[in-house]
C-alpha cells in the first residue's frame, strides 16, 4: 500500500501543530508549506518534527518548503494559511486578506494535486471554504471546511468539566456557521448515552452553550496575540484521518448545500459522513422552529460575509 501524502498550507501555529499531529498519527508523509519569505523557519519546523520521529517511532517524513511542486499528488490538503485574529477582531475582519491568500493557494493546489480533498481552516471559514471551492473548481464533496468538530470539542470539554465525566463519554452536536452564530443541538448531546438535558439544568446548559459560542474569543483574549491552534489542529486532523482512512465518520463539516436544510449555494456546518470521497453524505434532520430560526441567522451571517467576497 502506497503511503498517503498530506500537505499543510500555512506553517504558522495551527499548520505546524496539525502537521506534527498528522505525522505522530502516521496519516502519511507530511509537506508543510509557507510563503518564500518564511521558507527557512518552515524548513526548520519540519526538520524539528522529523527529528522527533526516532523518539516517537513514527514513519511519516515531514518536509518543509515554499515550493508547491513538493506537494504534488497530495491525498489531503489542509489550508491554514492567512492571518489570525487579534483581540478586538472578529473572524469576519479577516475576510479580504484571507480571500487573496485562498485564491493563490487554490490555484497551486488545483495545479499540483487535482485529485486531492481539501480541508479549510482559515477564517472566516465558511466564506473561505466557498472561495476555495470556486477557485479550484473541485467537486463539492472534495472541498470541506472545519468548524463543527472544534465547536463540538469545546462544548464537550466544558460539559466534561462540569459533570466530572470523561470526555470520552460526552457527545455534542453543532449545526451552522463557526462560533458566535453556531446552533448547538443539546437534545442530540449525551453523556454515555444519557441526554445532557437530564444531567444539567437548562440555565446552566445554556451558559455552557454560550461559552462555547464565544470559545474562540475566550482563547484570543487569553493569548493576547493570535488565536487558538491546539484544538483547531486536533479537529482538522480528525477530519483528515476520517478521509485518509475511509473511516465513514459522522462528523460536522462545513459542506456545500444545494437545497439541504432549505439553503442553496452556501457552505454551512451540517452533519456529514466523512470517508475517502470527502463529504459522502449530508444528514438532514428535522429541526424545531427555534432551531431552524437559529440556523437561518447563522446562514444569513455566512451570506453577509460572502457579499464582501470579490
Ligand atoms: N501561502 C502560504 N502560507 C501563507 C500565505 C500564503 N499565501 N499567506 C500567509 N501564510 C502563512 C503565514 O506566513 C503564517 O505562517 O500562514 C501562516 C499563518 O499562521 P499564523 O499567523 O500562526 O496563524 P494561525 O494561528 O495558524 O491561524 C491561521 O487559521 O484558525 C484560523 O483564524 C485562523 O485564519 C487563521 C488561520
Amino acid at each position: 500500500l502506497k503511503r498517503k501524502k498530506i500537505s499543510v498550507i500555512g506553517a504558522g501555529f495551527t499548520g505546524a501543530t496539525a502537521a506534527f499531529l498528522a505525522a505522530q498519527k502516521e496519516l502519511g508523509d507530511v509537506v508543510l508549506v509557507d510563503i518564500p519569505e518564511a521558507e527557512n523557519p518552515t524548513k526548520g519546523k519540519a526538520l524539528d518534527m522529523w527529528e522527533a520521529a526516532p523518539v516517537q517511532g513514527f514513519d511519516s517524513y515531514v518536509k518543509g518548503t515554499s515550493n508547491y511542486e513538493d506537494t504534488a499528488n497530495s491525498d489531503v490538503v489542509i489550508i491554514t494559511a492567512g492571518v489570525a485574529r487579534k483581540p478586538g477582531m472578529s473572524r469576519d475582519d479577516l475576510v479580504q486578506i484571507n480571500q487573496k491568500v485562498m485564491k493563490s493557494v487554490s490555484s497551486q493546489i488545483a495545479k499540483y494535486s487535482p485529485n486531492s480533498t481539501i480541508i479549510v481552516l482559515t477564517n472566516p471559514v465558511d466564506a473561505m471554504t466557498y472561495t476555495v471551492y470556486k477557485e479550484t473548481g473541485f467537486p463539492k464533496n472534495r472541498v470541506i471546511g472545519q468548524s463543527g468538530v472544534l465547536d463540538t470539542a469545546r462544548f464537550c470539554a466544558f460539559v466534561a468539566e462540569e459533570l466530572n465525566i470523561s470526555v470520552k463519554d460526552i457527545r455534542g452536536f453543532v449545526l451552522g456557521g463557526h462560533g458566535d452564530t453556531m446552533v448547538p443541538l443539546t437534545r442530540y448531546s449525551y453523556a454515555g448515552g444519557i441526554p445532557l438535558e437530564k444531567l444539567i439544568a437548562p440555565e446552566r446548559l445554556e451558559e455552557i452553550v454560550q461559552r462555547t459560542r464565544v470559545g474562540g474569543g475566550e482563547i484570543v483574549n487569553l493569548l493576547g496575540n493570535g488565536s487558538a491552534y491546539y484544538a483547531p489542529a486536533a479537529a482538522i486532523i480528525e477530519m483528515a484521518e476520517a478521509i485518509i482512512k475511509d473511516q465513514k465518520r459522522v462528523l460536522p463539516s462545513i459542506a456545500y448545500l444545494e437545497g439541504e436544510y432549505g439553503y442553496d449555494g452556501i457552505y454551512l456546518g451540517v452533519p456529514t459522513l466523512l470517508g475517502a470521497d470527502g463529504v459522502e453524505k449530508i444528514f438532514e434532520l428535522d429541526l424545531t422552529e427555534n432551531e431552524k430560526a437559529a440556523l437561518d441567522v447563522s446562514a444569513q451571517a455566512v451570506r453577509d460575509v460572502m457579499t464582501v467576497l470579490e
